[in-house]
């Protein structure tokens, strides 16, 4: 896709794996929409990207909201090209700590949303054009300690792999991005809730994160899928595919994990 003033809706895009997405897009010519809850760090962002790059407050996990930004996108810029449903939200460790509204949330941000999102954006969208979730390792094998969000990011994968052909009537492509652990603020509200197994793989920078958006976007294939890293994609399916292995495994991977954490809660001071 030539990307030149081409359309990009990212959400989540105030911090991470979606500001680092949405400045790799503008620097690639495109025009930006970018949207999050909190307005004054989303609109700092946009500024800071600056001509091209239009800030849209919305909290994507109030679903009554939604037609009312995609008709925003349309009445600014004309239509959509790429849709990168990106923002989530993570309630850690045993699912039994939290109330169940917290649970619904999950679901509601990083499934139900993507999917009604990508429904209204698709009747806007232009020929060849784009979705890319950013789902996750944990959406290609349960991972304790995030049970919920690990069936919020399999249901997005597997919605995503099945849709394509629906989306292909209409000229339209769809994509996963599935990281393993980055190196995010995604971790910070509740560090000591992040299990083991989490940091047991190699942790990816939200710039590779977004040079896979990118990779996904200029691709022609669909559905398509880029796991971060490469090597954990495959052990992922692996041990999705035998939990004989999973088992004898998980011992050296929560020791390796638990090194990692600590690693990492030193270098951001959350020690
Ligand atoms: N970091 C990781 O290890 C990792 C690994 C695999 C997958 N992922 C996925 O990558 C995506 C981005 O995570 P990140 O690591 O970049 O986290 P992050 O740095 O915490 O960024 C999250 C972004 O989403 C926005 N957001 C959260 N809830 C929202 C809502 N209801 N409506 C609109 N915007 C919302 C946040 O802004 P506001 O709070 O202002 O709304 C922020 O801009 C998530 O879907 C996450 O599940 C992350």
């Amino acid at each position: 896709m030539e990307l030149k003033d081409r359309v990009a809706l990212v959400t989540g895009a105030s911090s991470g794996i979606g500001l680092a997405t949405a400045k790799l897009l503008h620097k690639s010519g495109m025009r930006v929409v970018m949207v999050a809850r909190t307005a004054a760090k989303l609109e700092a962002a946009a500024a800071e990207l600056g001509e091209g790059a239009v800030a849209i407050p919305c909290d994507v996990g109030d679903l009554s909201r939604l037609p009312w930004l995609i008709d925003q996108v349309v009445a600014r810029f004309g239509g959509l090209d790429v849709l990168v449903n990106n923002a989530g939200v993570h309630y850690r460790g045993d699912m039994l700590r939290h109330p169940p509204e917290a649970l619904a949330e999950i679901f509601t941000v990083n499934l139900t949303a993507p999917v009604v999102l990508t429904r209204i954006a698709a009747d806007h969208m232009r020929a060849g054009g784009c979705v890319v979730n950013v789902a996750s390792l944990a959406g290609k094998l349960g991972v304790p300690g995030s049970a919920v969000y690990s069936g919020s990011k399999a249901g997005l994968r597997f919605w995503a792999l099945a849709v394509a052909e629906d989306l292909e009537r209409r000229d339209l492509r769809i994509a996963n991005v599935n990281p393993g652990p980055v190196d995010s603020s995604f971790f910070d509200a509740d560090i000591q809730g992040v299990s083991n197994l989490t940091f047991s793989q190699p942790m990816s920078t939200p710039e590779q994160c977004a040079e896979a958006v990118l990779a996904c976007i200029q691709d022609t294939r669909s559905p398509m899928e880029i796991d971060l890293p490469f090597a954990s994609g495959k052990l992922a399916t692996l041990g999705y595919l035998s939990p004989r292995l999973r088992a004898w495994l998980r011992p050296a991977l929560e020791r390796r994990g638990a090194k990692n954490k600590a690693a990492f809660m030193r270098r951001r001071g959350l020690s």
